[in-house]
């Protein structure tokens, strides 16, 4: 299990994007982060460790609910997006503390009372091997929820753009096979529901969060442009070298369509919030 094409791919140009845009990003996925939260119900004093908690958005929110008799972690691969969650806790006088580990193999010095995660569990080259790992970082009746995207087909934000851009590419990518590690990696609740009660995990529970999600910028061209940055287009026009002016405006065109009075772009989006327990 080495997981190293995703460690590469979060020390790299992704890590710094992420970096640069990470107000936005936490903007775009703030709803992710209240739902994870609502459904761990963590109490003060309570110990939580974050997975691949990034630039720490989560972890923070957390280390708030903990208090100071309690200690939120954040666990990640990628060194800048670690650097900034090191700085904004410290910025925010919070003591969460963060370390550079590949969940799938880490273990925490105490056992945890709660793990969560928004969107940092789908990334693992054997998702059986990485949850019974982290298991094994709880307390005996400890719980875990994280957030992960649903399919591309019900994430309209991610996929509507995507499809705007196809049409300008000379042959369309091949779709990676189902269960590659990356963001839509768990669209199938049953393969999670399999890989979890594999790695030991008991009180499977699975719940849907559908709602829209408010693109970043002010305009719809401005959101055109973040997702010429990051995400699934930017990745399909970086690795097909499309012209850039060409997917900016049929993303304009599209967008322009979602756009409300305010001039900002929600679009629909869909998750699961998944609640497990350790034996
Ligand atoms: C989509 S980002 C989410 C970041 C953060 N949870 C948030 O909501 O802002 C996915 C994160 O998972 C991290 N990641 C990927 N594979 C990992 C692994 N094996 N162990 C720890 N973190 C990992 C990435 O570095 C990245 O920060």
């Amino acid at each position: 299990m080495s997981n190293s094409d995703q460690i590469d791919y979060w020390n790299g140009k992704a890590g710094e994007k992420w970096v640069l845009h990470a107000e936005r990003l936490d903007a775009l996925l703030a709803p992710f982060a209240g739902a994870v939260l609502d459904r761990v119900a963590l109490i003060e004093g309570e110990h939580v460790l974050d997975i691949g908690c990034g630039a720490g958005a989560l972890t923070l929110k957390a280390a708030d609910q903990v208090g100071t008799t309690g200690q939120a972690s954040g666990v990640d691969v990628s060194e800048p997006l670690l650097a900034l969650a090191r700085k904004r806790a410290e910025d925010r006088h919070l003591s969460a503390r963060f370390e550079r580990a590949d969940a799938s193999q880490y273990r925490t010095r105490t056992e945890m009372d709660a793990l969560i995660s928004r969107f940092g569990v789908m990334f693992f080259d054997d998702p059986v091997a990485g949850f019974a790992n982290l298991k094994q970082c709880l307390k005996p009746g400890g719980r875990m929820t994280f957030a992960c995207w649903q399919s591309l087909a019900e994430n309209d934000w991610a996929r509507a753009p995507l499809e705007a851009a196809l049409p300008l590419l000379p042959a369309p990518p091949a779709p990676p096979p189902p269960g590659t590690p990356g963001p839509f990696a768990f669209a199938d609740q049953d393969r999670v529901v399999k890989i979890l009660s594999d790695a030991g995990w008991s009180d499977i529970e699975i719940e849907p969060w559908r709602g829209n999600v408010t693109l970043p910028g002010d305009t719809a061209e401005e959101a055109a442009g973040f997702m010429l940055e990051i995400g699934p287009v930017a990745r399909l026009v970086a690795e097909a070298g499309i012209n850039m002016a060409l997917v900016r405006a049929a993303l304009f065109d599209l967008l322009s369509q979602h756009a409300g009075s305010d001039g900002r772009v929600p679009m629909p989006a869909a998750a699961w919030i998944v609640s497990a327990k350790a034996q």
